[in-house]
């Protein structure tokens, strides 16, 4: 139908222009380690790809399985996670890392029980699911709010809009490759369908976007009242 030849669209433009990031496992690749999906996914949370990638790099090298981080004493994590901010994160960061090693060192692989774990919010608990474990998770960050309230040219402002986003999501998004899917949606927010001046001429997706349609991709996701 409709909604697999957009899924299908998407990844097959995915394959060509993922992002090389350190997280990644390489294209045809098997799943990535849920460690280090859960920690970039945590760290990206707030803050953007290019600041995260060095910090990735320092806490895999200095703490290469969750067991060594769950091992670390609090005021080590913190120093090395200054600079990125929000730091409730960190100290849930390692809250997490001790319930998982607790439990044998593995992460729990699906979204309901990952989702059990300190501080993995809806978000995160989603993302590793589908990137780590291929559940078919609906993954939705600010990115794919923009990409799939423009594919819909949703009318409705945020975050009333949200409830319609996420069902809209979840409509499109795929049984087999969920992960790729939902990574795949955020590379096109990130660099294709950006916020200001989205770039519909090299838009996989362009066929299916009423936004575009309608003339105005930029007007969505539509902003609250101010
Ligand atoms: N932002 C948050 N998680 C991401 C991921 N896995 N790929 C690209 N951008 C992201």
């Amino acid at each position: 139908a409709d909604t697999d030849d957009l899924a299908a669209a998407l990844l097959a433009w995915y394959d060509r222009h993922a992002r090389d990031l350190p997280w990644r496992a390489g294209p045809g690749a098997p799943p990535p380690d849920p460690y280090r999906v859960w920690l970039s996914e945590v760290m990206l949370q707030q803050t953007t790809v290019a600041a995260v990638k060095g910090y990735f790099a320092a806490f895999i090298t200095r703490w290469p399985r969750v067991e060594d981080l769950a091992a670390a004493s609090p005021d080590e994590v913190m120093a090395a996670w200054a600079g990125l901010g929000y730091y409730a994160r960190a100290r849930n960061l390692h809250a997490c890392a001790q319930a998982v090693a607790a439990q044998g060192g593995r992460f729990p692989g699906t979204e309901a029980e990952l989702r059990a774990l300190p501080g993995l919010g809806a978000y995160t608990a989603a993302a590793v699911a589908a990137i780590a474990f291929g559940e078919r998770a609906v993954v939705v960050d600010a990115n794919v709010e923009r990409v799939v309230a423009r594919l819909n040219a949703i009318a409705e402002p945020l975050p009333a809009a949200r409830p319609a986003i996420r069902a809209a999501a979840d409509r499109i998004t795929p049984a087999l490759r969920a992960g790729d899917f939902a990574q795949a949606m955020m590379d096109l927010g990130a660099t294709v369908c950006t916020s200001r001046n989205p770039r519909c001429l090299l838009c996989p997706l362009a066929a299916w976007c009423a936004a575009r349609a309608h003339g105005a991709p930029e007007r969505f996701p539509v902003k609250p009242p101010r």
